[in-house]
């Protein structure tokens, strides 16, 4: 918590950037109280988000990863976030996996945002992978961050039909639509803090 009595948020993405635009769309519509984008950290240089952040007068950074071992990397990336005061760490379209140590730094205070229900189709081209599978029922799942693959606890999930019509560029649209609903949401309830973690369970008091 900082003294003006805002939560900070870090976005860390690698790519085109629509669910942190998303986020900071709904901070400056004031649907997520107490919230402020501190910083914007990419590991690719070419990440387009990185540039819209720029636009928007947010500090963006990059701090490459190629080449680069995980956790040498992870330090980097988490100095800059403590340097920001980040209360709160925000993956959004983030395509690297944390290490074990970068998780244990923020216990319960990194969210990922995943294009498909988990457990299902955990991993890359979530999207494809179920429009291929055939499911009739997809969407998009938002959960905390543990040391395995899209594992952590659920915050929001919103569901997607799948339509005789689509492709699965149709199916990953729509998908997308629910996705910058449900970070918001989920943003706004881990904020609120009035929840706990039975188990694998979030329950809301
Ligand atoms: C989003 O669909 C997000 O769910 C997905 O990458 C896309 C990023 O889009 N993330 C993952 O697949 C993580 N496993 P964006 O850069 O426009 O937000």
């Amino acid at each position: 918590m900082k003294p003006n009595g805002l939560k900070n948020l870090g976005i860390l993405l690698s790519g085109r950037g629509s669910n942190f635009v998303a986020i900071a769309d709904s901070i400056d519509a004031g649907r997520i109280p107490g919230a402020r984008i501190a910083v914007v950290i990419s590991n690719r240089a070419d990440a387009p988000g990185v540039e819209t952040a720029r636009k928007r007068g947010l500090n963006a950074l990059v701090s490459a990863s190629k080449g680069k071992e995980r956790e040498a990397h992870d330090r980097e990336v988490v100095a800059a976030l403590k340097k920001h005061n980040v209360d709160l760490i925000c993956l959004a379209g983030y395509m690297r996996l944390l290490s074990p140590w970068f998780v244990r730094q923020f216990p319960q205070r990194i969210l990922n945002i995943h294009p498909s229900l988990l457990p299902a189709f955990p991993g890359l081209e979530a999207q494809q992978q179920a429009f291929a599978y055939g499911v009739k029922v997809s969407g998009c799942t938002v959960h905390f961050v543990d040391e395995e693959l899209d594992h952590g606890a659920i915050i929001v999930q919103k569901t997607v039909p799948v339509l005789d019509s689509d492709d699965e560029h149709t199916l990953a649209e729509r998908i997308l639509e629910q996705e910058h609903k449900a970070y918001s949401e989920a943003i706004g309830i881990v904020l609120e803090g009035k929840f706990e973690v039975v188990g694998r369970r979030l329950v809301r008091s």
